[in-house]
């Protein structure tokens, strides 16, 4: 553990009192634990963004201008348990390596700033840049706290601010807020996007149990255009972190219109989780598309991810056309243990970035979702796996225990065929596929220190394998020190789900009943992105 300065106190404070101990810094603090020794504590993700220190949840105003991808975040700068609401900020020339810069939102008067989203306004239809200078303008929910301890049920609020260098300062709207809230206690993260075929902005708001759409000509004049959802899909919980996005279905290039939509709780293996919906836009109503009705009826839904740890996870805006990709990130955790998983410098991190495609297969349309090429600017050298991966080996690399895992099976396989990672305590995680139930499966059970929470286990991890049973069964499992995200059969089923062993999984077993079944693995270990 390298660590200086206060991070050391505040660790033995927080060993002493408990993880879930808000630890308070001052902003001097925060100068100070940025030295070069953080990012190596126990769990540090080593390929994911974290914050320096401190708290986060959602990944906000996902942007791409001028070369920079922008990933805001919601963030408490002032504890590792949630509190009032700041977005943090980072950039990233790759959407790997990541630099993190001061805060861009803070609380003002109007509330904490809340989830939404920020769009390159390339006309300068708001007027808030100038010609030949497109304004940044992020669109977020404003959160009122103290009216809300009054009793009050309009405390939520959307605002907007901009910036006019590349991010870097951002000054709040004075007309804000841009749509007050009708009476309705659950109203936020907003996330706009630009409806070309309409010339029109569009806002997609969470209201409860459905979303609304708003459109607006200048993103600051907003007009109530219709709702979607309160009888459509899941309802186990209420309806956070939309998104709206337009994509070509692979090889028949049809255009559909995706609505992402996380929910908590109401998660397929517990607590939260994103579902989706597939169909039209016509710059007034979404409808759902016929193939898919079938699918979100009677609370039904079709999940993004299946694993435990991915929620409001949204994409990036203005990617170049000539990049094409939609791109996505979540936040790799689950509001079930959040604030207790036994971190204490920094608390919770983003999934890997994921491009999105979209399939047109036998049960209807589906997402597919693989980590973006990008992973592979860390990629060590590649190691073949052989029959002897059966019995237990050492991850070979430098730092031996991140990297990605791609297997492949014989489709008749029988039993669990997967991979079982340890370390020298015996503690243990599954990650796999069970044949006779035709489930993959994730079992971090024995994974080491799961007993901050009890739903951290309370529910397997599991999700139905899709794919055609003739196909040999792929799996990319990319491993962090403190995840694993399972992309299977090219990205057909997820689930990322994160753990915290007393020491990093350094050994590895590929299960399997036979040596014949286990077609063919490669290890390619990765180089930490804080290099
Ligand atoms: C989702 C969420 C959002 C809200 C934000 C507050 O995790 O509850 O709905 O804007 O977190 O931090």
């Amino acid at each position: 553990m390298y660590v200086k300065g206060w991070p050391i106190l505040a660790l033995i404070i927080s060993v002493i009192l408990g993880c879930d101990t808000p630890i308070e810094t001052s902003g001097a603090d925060r100068e100070e634990s940025s030295g070069e020794l953080v990012f190596q504590e126990q769990h540090r993700p080593q390929i994911h963004f974290s914050p320096k220190v401190q708290w986060t949840n959602d990944p906000n105003g996902m942007v791409y201008f001028e070369g920079e991808y922008h990933l805001f975040f919601q963030h408490y700068p002032d504890s590792n348990v949630w509190g009032p609401m700041h977005w943090g900020h980072a950039v990233s020339p790759d959407l790997v390596h990541w630099e993190e810069l001061p805060i861009a939102l803070y609380p003002d008067s109007l509330g904490y700033i809340f989830s939404g989203s920020a769009v390159v306004d390339w006309q300068n239809s708001s007027g808030l840049g100038s010609e030949g200078q497109p304004p940044l303008v992020a669109i977020y929910t404003y959160h009122d706290d103290k009216a809300r301890n009054t009793g009050s049920l309009t405390y939520q609020t959307q605002g907007i601010a901009y910036s006019i260098d590349k991010g870097r300062t951002w000054a709040k709207y004075e007309g804000n807020p841009v749509i007050q809230n009708p009476g309705i206690e659950d109203f936020r993260d907003p996330k706009v996007i630009w409806d070309a075929a309409r010339e029109q902005w569009v806002m997609v708001l969470a209201v409860q149990d459905h979303t609304s759409f708003y459109g607006s000509k200048d993103l600051k004049t907003w007009t109530f255009l219709s709702d979607f959802g309160s009888k459509s899909g899941n309802h186990g919980g209420v309806w956070e972190c939309p998104d709206l996005f337009l994509v070509a279905v692979e090889e028949t290039g049809e255009q559909k219109w995706v609505l992402l939509l996380s929910i908590n709780p109401g998660g397929p293996n517990g607590g939260s989780a994103t579902q989706y919906f597939v169909g039209d836009f016509d710059g007034t109503y979404f409808t759902l598309d016929e193939a898919f009705q079938e699918d979100v009826s009677e609370e039904q839904a079709v999940w993004l991810d299946y694993g435990k740890d991915n929620y409001a996870g949204v994409t990036w805006s203005d990617i170049p056309e000539e990049d094409g990709r939609r791109i996505f990130i979540g936040w790799m955790s689950n509001w079930q243990y959040a604030r207790e998983v036994p971190t204490t410098i920094w608390r919770n991190a983003m999934t890997i970035p994921r491009s999105l495609s979209l399939v047109k297969e036998e049960e209807g349309y589906r997402l597919r979702a693989m980590p973006v090429e990008e992973v592979n600017l860390l990629a060590g050298t590649p190691v073949s796996l052989d029959h002897r991966a059966l019995e237990t080996s050492i991850l070979p690399g430098d730092p031996p225990e991140v990297g990605r895992f791609e297997l492949s099976f014989d489709a008749k396989s029988q039993g669990i065929i997967g991979l079982e990672l340890s370390n020298e305590q015996g503690e243990t995680l599954v990650i796999g596929w069970n044949a006779e139930e035709n489930t993959y499966l994730i079992d971090r059970q024995n994974s080491g220190n799961t007993q901050f929470n009890e739903a951290f286990v309370d529910d397997q991890q599991t999700a139905l394998r899709t794919a055609e049973r003739e196909l040999p069964v792929k799996m990319t499992i990319l491993l962090d020190m403190a995840s694993v995200e399972l992309f299977a059969d090219d990205g057909k089923t997820v689930m990322t789900s994160i753990h915290f062993p007393t020491s990093p999984f350094s050994s590895f077993r590929i299960l399997s009943k036979t040596e014949e079944q286990f077609l063919e693995g490669t290890w390619t270990p990765m180089n930490s992105i804080w290099n």
